[in-house]
C-alpha cells in the first residue's frame, strides 16, 4: 500500500518535472530564436553603422579635401597669373585670369554643396568669405590693368594677403575633413570590433541555451526508457498474474464440471419421462463439454508456462462449428444472425481447447458488445489456411456489426483488465488479453480492423499443422 502511494508520489513528481522540462525546452527554443533574430538584428546595425561611415568617407571627406586641395592650386595658380600679367603686361596671362577664377568659383561650389560634418559650418562661411574677398581682389587687379592708369602702388596689391586668407581657409577645412575621414575609420573599426564581440556572446549563449535543451532532452529520453521498461514488466507481471489466475481458475473449475458432466450423464442414461427435458439435458451436457474443452486448454497453457504441448493439433473448421453451435442460442436469443462461411480442412498447431477458447471470447465479445436496435445484427466467422501445412498458418477472422473500435483502443483492449467502452456490460477485461497471449505463445498473432461506427474485425492466426495421428481433441470428444 505504502509502496504503492509512494509509486503514485514519483509518479506526480514525475509529471510536474516533465512539465517543468517542457516549459524549459520551449523557453530554450524560444531563446535559441530570439538570440537568432538578436544576432541578425547586431549585424544589420553593424552593416548599417559601416555602410554609413564608408558612405561619409568616400561621398563628403575624400571629395571635401580633393575640392578644398584644388581651391588652394587655383589660388596659387591666380596668384601667379595676377603676377605675371602685372609684371610684363602680358596679354595672355591677363586673358587666363578670369576661366581661373570660374575654376576657383566652381571648386568651391563643389566643396560646399557637400554635406557639411558637425562643426564645419564654421569652415564653409571662413572659405565663403575669404574667396568672396579673394576674387574680389583678383578681379579689381585686373580692372586696373586694363584701365592702365597711373597709380602709386602695385595693380595687385591686396591679392597676396586675400590668397593667403582664403589658402588658410581652405587648409583649416582640409585638415577638418582629413581628421574626419580618419575618425570615420577609426569608427570602422571599432564598430567591427564590437559587433564581432556581441557576436561571440550571442553565439556562446546560444551553444549555452542548446547544450541545456540537450540535457532536457537527454533527461528526458532516459526517463521515457525507464517508464518503457517499467511498463514493459508491469505487463509482464499482470500477464504472469493472468497466467496463474487462468491455471487456478481452471483447476478449480475443473472439477465441479466434471461431476455435473457425470451427473448429468447418469440423468440421462437412466432415462428422462419426457422426451424435452432429455433434450435440455443433452444440450447442459454439451456446453459442460465446452466448458471443459476451454478450462482443458487453459490449464494446459498455465501448466506448459505458456509453451505449447508439443504436437498437439486442433481440428480447425471442427472447433468453429462446435464453437457456433454453442453461441448460436444466446446469439438467436439477441435477434443476432450468426453466420459462418465453409471452411477448408485445416489443423492449427494448438490444443482444441486453446483454440476453443480463443475463437468463444471473440464471438462471445461480438455477441456482447452488438449495438442494440441496430439494422443490421450479424457477425460472421471465417478461416482459411495460408501457405503449406507444415510451414503455413491458419488465419481467422470474426467479423461483426457492431459500435467497432476507437482507433487509440485498438491496442489498449488487448492488454489485461483494459476494457472499453462496454456500456455497462459486464466483463473483467480479461478475454482479448486472453487471446493475444495464447495467440503469441503458439507462435501466432491477433489483433482488430475496426471502423468506429461500422463494426469491426477481430482476427488472429496461428501456425498450421498436419492433423495429430493419435487419440481424437476433446473438441471432437465434445461433439
Ligand atoms: N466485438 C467487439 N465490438 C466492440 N467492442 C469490443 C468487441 N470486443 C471487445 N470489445 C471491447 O474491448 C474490451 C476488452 O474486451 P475483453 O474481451 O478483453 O474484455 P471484456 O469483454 O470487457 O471482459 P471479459 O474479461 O469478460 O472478456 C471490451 O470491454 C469492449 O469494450
Ligand atoms: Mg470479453
Amino acid at each position: 500500500m505504502r509502496a504503492q502511494a509512494g509509486r503514485r508520489g514519483e509518479g506526480g513528481a514525475g509529471v510536474v518535472r516533465a512539465r517543468l522540462d517542457l516549459r524549459l525546452l520551449l523557453g530554450a527554443f524560444a531563446a535559441v530564436a530570439a538570440l537568432f533574430f538578436a544576432a541578425n538584428a547586431v549585424s544589420q546595425l553593424t552593416m548599417r553603422r559601416i555602410d554609413g561611415a564608408s558612405d561619409a568617407i568616400a561621398l563628403d571627406a575624400a571629395p571635401s579635401t580633393e575640392h578644398l586641395g584644388a581651391i588652394r592650386t587655383w589660388v596659387r595658380q591666380l596668384e601667379l597669373l595676377a603676377a605675371t600679367a602685372a609684371a610684363d603686361g602680358d596679354a595672355r596671362a591677363r586673358a587666363a585670369v578670369a576661366p581661373a577664377l570660374s575654376a576657383l568659383a566652381a571648386e568651391v561650389e563643389a566643396y560646399l554643396a557637400l554635406p557639411p560634418f558637425p562643426g564645419e559650418r564654421g569652415l564653409w562661411r571662413e572659405v565663403q568669405l575669404a574667396h568672396g574677398e579673394f576674387d574680389a581682389a583678383v578681379r579689381r587687379a585686373l580692372a586696373r590693368l586694363e584701365a592702365d592708369l597711373p597709380r602709386h602702388e602695385p595693380a595687385t596689391a591686396g591679392i597676396a594677403s586675400a590668397a593667403e586668407r582664403l589658402s588658410d581657409a581652405a587648409a583649416r577645412a582640409l585638415e577638418f575633413n582629413a581628421r574626419e575621414g580618419r575618425r570615420l575609420a577609426v569608427r570602422i573599426k571599432e564598430v567591427r570590433r564590437r559587433a564581432a564581440r556581441i557576436d561571440y556572446a550571442l553565439n556562446a549563449a546560444c551553444l549555452g541555451i542548446t547544450a541545456l535543451a540537450a540535457l532536457i532532452i537527454r533527461r528526458h529520453l532516459r526517463r521515457y526508457r525507464n517508464l518503457v521498461e517499467r511498463q514493459a514488466e508491469l505487463e509482464e507481471a499482470r500477464a504472469s498474474e493472468l497466467e496463474s489466475f487462468a491455471g487456478r481458475a481452471a483447476h478449480d473449475i475443473h472439477n465441479p464440471v466434471s461431476a455435473a458432466q457425470l451427473a448429468l450423464s447418469l440423468v440421462l442414461r437412466r432415462g428422462l419421462p419426457d422426451g424435452r427435458s432429455a433434450e435440455q439435458v443433452e444440450r447442459a451436457l454439451r456446453s459442460l463439454a465446452r466448458v471443459r474443452t476451454i478450462v482443458d486448454g487453459l490449464l494446459q497453457f498455465a501448466r506448459a508456462g505458456a509453451r505449447p504441448t508439443p504436437g498437439v493439433s486442433a481440428d480447425v473448421p471442427k472447433v468453429i462449428e462446435d464453437v457456433a453451435a454453442g453461441v448460436r442460442p444466446a446469439a438467436d436469443a439477441d435477434g443476432i444472425e450468426l453466420r459462418v462461411e465453409p471452411v477448408e480442412p485445416c489443423h492449427a498447431a494448438c490444443s482444441a481447447g486453446v483454440l476453443t477458447s480463443i475463437l468463444s471470447n471473440l464471438v462471445q465479445n461480438a455477441v456482447k458488445y452488438m449495438t442494440p436496435g441496430a439494422p443490421a445484427r450479424r457477425i460472421t466467422v471465417r478461416a482459411e489456411a495460408r501457405g503449406e501445412a507444415r510451414r503455413g498458418s491458419v488465419h481467422v477472422e470474426v467479423e461483426d456489426t457492431g459500435p467497432g473500435i476507437p482507433p487509440d483502443s485498438a491496442e489498449r483492449i488487448f492488454l489485461p483488465y483494459e476494457r472499453g467502452a462496454s456500456d455497462g456490460k459486464g466483463g473483467l477485461g480479461l478475454g482479448l488479453a486472453t487471446v493475444r497471449r495464447l495467440c503469441e505463445s503458439h507462435g501466432g498473432r491477433a489483433g482488430v480492423r475496426s471502423q468506429q461506427g461500422q463494426g469491426s474485425v477481430f482476427w488472429f492466426e496461428l501456425p498450421s499443422c498436419a492433423p495429430e495421428p493419435r487419440a481424437a481433441s476433446p473438441a471432437r470428444e465434445s461433439g
